[in-house]
C-alpha cells in the first residue's frame, strides 16, 4: 500500500444512474455511464484513500483496492451514504439521481389494458443524497457535481450554496464531446473562494484534478 495525498482518509463517492423500479419488471432510470464516479475512485485508491463506492447498476468493473457497495434506487443510495457519514472524510457526489420515483412499486406485473390508450404513474420527489450528507451535524468534506447547459457558473455556484457543499465540479452538458458517456470530461471547479478551469481532459486526469483541488481545500 503506497503512501499518498489522501493516505488515511476514507472518501465515499456516489457513481453511476439509480433505478426506480416500476413494477417486477420495469423501472425509470437515465443513461449516466458512472465513469466519472469511477475514475474518482481509481484515482482516490492511487493516492492512498481507503475507498467507498457507492454505486448504481453500470457495467464498470470495481477499481482496484476500492470497496464497492452496489445499490438500484435512490433511497437505497442514501442509506447506505448515511451509514458511513460517522467514518467519512470526504464525500463525492457524482451519481445521477432520479429526480423523481415511482410513488408505489406495484407487486405484480402492470398489464396493458385494452381500449386505454394512456397510462399514468405518479412520481414523487428522492431524497437529495449530496445536500442530505452536507447538512448532517457529522458532515464530511462533500463535493457535488452541476450538470448544466447555459449560465454554467451562476447556477453551479447557486448550487453550492443551497444544497450546502463545499465544491462543486460543474460542466457544460450543451457540448456534446464530453460529459455522460464520454471518455473526456471539461468542468469549472467552485469552492466557497475561488474557482479553478478544467480543460478538456481524460475523466481518470480530470479526477486527479478533482482530487488535488480537495486536498487544497483541506488543508485550508
Ligand atoms: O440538483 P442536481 O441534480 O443538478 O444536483 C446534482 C448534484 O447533486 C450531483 O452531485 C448529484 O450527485 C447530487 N444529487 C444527489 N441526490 C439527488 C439529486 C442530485 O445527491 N436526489
Amino acid at each position: 500500500f503506497e503512501e499518498g495525498a489522501f493516505t488515511g482518509k476514507h472518501v465515499v463517492i456516489t457513481a453511476g444512474p439509480t433505478q426506480e423500479a416500476i413494477d417486477p419488471v420495469r423501472y425509470i432510470s437515465n443513461h449516466s455511464s458512472g465513469k466519472m464516479g469511477y475514475a474518482l475512485a481509481q484515482a482516490a485508491a492511487d493516492q492512498g484513500a481507503q475507498v467507498t463506492l457507492i454505486s448504481g447498476p453500470t457495467n464498470l468493473p470495481c477499481p482496484d483496492r476500492v470497496e464497492r457497495i452496489q445499490v438500484k434506487s435512490a433511497e437505497q443510495m442514501l442509506e447506505a451514504s448515511l451509514q458511513r457519514i460517522s467514518e467519512t472524510d470526504v464525500f463525492i457526489a457524482s451519481a445521477a439521481v432520479a429526480d423523481y420515483r415511482p410513488s408505489e412499486i406495484a407487486e405484480h406485473k402492470i398489464k396493458k389494458v385494452d381500449g386505454e390508450d394512456q397510462m399514468i404513474i405518479k412520481l414523487v420527489k428522492n431524497p437529495d443524497i449530496v445536500a442530505t450528507v452536507a447538512q448532517h451535524p457529522e458532515r464530511p468534506f462533500t463535493v457535488g457535481f452541476a450538470a448544466e447547459t447555459q449560465d454554467v457558473a451562476q447556477y453551479a455556484q447557486a448550487k453550492l450554496a443551497r444544497k450546502n457543499l463545499d465544491m462543486i465540479v460543474a460542466n457544460d452538458v450543451s457540448n456534446t464531446k464530453i460529459g455522460f458517456n464520454s471518455d473526456n470530461n471539461a468542468a469549472t471547479v467552485f469552492w466557497g473562494s475561488g474557482q479553478r478551469e478544467l480543460e478538456l481532459m481524460s475523466k481518470a486526469q480530470m479526477a486527479s484534478e478533482i482530487l488535488n483541488c480537495i486536498k487544497t481545500q483541506l488543508k485550508d
